[in-house]
């Protein structure tokens, strides 16, 4: 977001300890939400679904004109709604790969949200990777799906490595050789337009 020239970041932790241990990050860290909340024009909710309702009772009365985004799993805009009211939430599911600058994210307005904030919050997550707009009914479905994608792609990478090691290659090659192999397989799939069966058909040969 820095990156994208998303302004000031400031970013809050509950223990001094845990402020030592991100100290080295260009963002500007406090101990309180509510001081955090009320410098901001957009927060981000960022905690366990189950801690969702207790940060949002401490920052209620600071959210007013401001856009709440929230990435917590499996709690709907109308919840948030209820325990803020006139909030203007905009749900989100981004995955592990916003680490690396490119997450999958889908996101959904709430009731409260004009057009130009949902911009506004599909802008922030293009900045850190891919974002569609969908309808809330499919959040949960995008949750298993592309949230948790990483973890299923992850599993076929290391399954491709043991293979790469298993018919002798050295561990840098068969590792180099499976992500660009990766890589370049998606790159392939976006651009060529085919189904994924017919590109298969060009490689695959009898005996081969
Ligand atoms: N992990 C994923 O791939 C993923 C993907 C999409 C969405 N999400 C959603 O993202 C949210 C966070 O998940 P996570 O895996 O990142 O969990 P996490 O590692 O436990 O992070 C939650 C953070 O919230 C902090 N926190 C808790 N209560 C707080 C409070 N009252 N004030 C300020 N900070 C507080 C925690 O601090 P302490 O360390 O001090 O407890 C912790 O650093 C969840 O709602 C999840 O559904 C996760």
């Amino acid at each position: 977001m820095l990156k994208a020239g998303f302004g000031k970041l400031i970013g809050t932790v509950r223990t001094m300890r845990r402020k030592e241990a991100i100290r080295n990050l260009p963002v500007t860290i406090v101990l309180d939400n509510r001081e955090a909340v009320k410098n901001a024009d957009i927060v981000f909710l960022c905690v366990k679904p189950y801690q969702v309702k207790k940060v949002l009772l401490e920052i209620s009365g600071l959210l007013r004109d401001k856009l709440l985004i929230s990435v917590a799993a499996a709690v709907s805009t109308s919840v948030i709604e209820k325990i803020v009211e006139e909030v203007k939430v905009v749900r989100a599911m981004p995955n592990i790969s916003i680490i690396a600058g490119y997450s999958a994210t889908a996101i959904s307005p709430g009731s409260n949200v004009t057009e130009r904030e949902l911009a506004i919050a599909k802008e922030l997550f293009d900045s850190m990777g891919y974002c569609i707009v969908v309808d809330e009914q499919y959040m949960d479905a995008v949750t298993a799906f592309s949230g948790s994608g990483p973890a299923y792609v992850l599993v076929f990478y290391e399954a491709l490595l043991l293979a790469g090691l298993k018919i002798g290659l050295p561990r840098e090659i068969a590792s180099e050789l499976a992500i660009h192999t990766l890589i370049g397989s998606v790159h392939l799939l976006n651009k060529a337009g085919k189904h994924p069966a017919e590109l298969r058909d060009m490689v695959i040969t009898p005996g081969g």
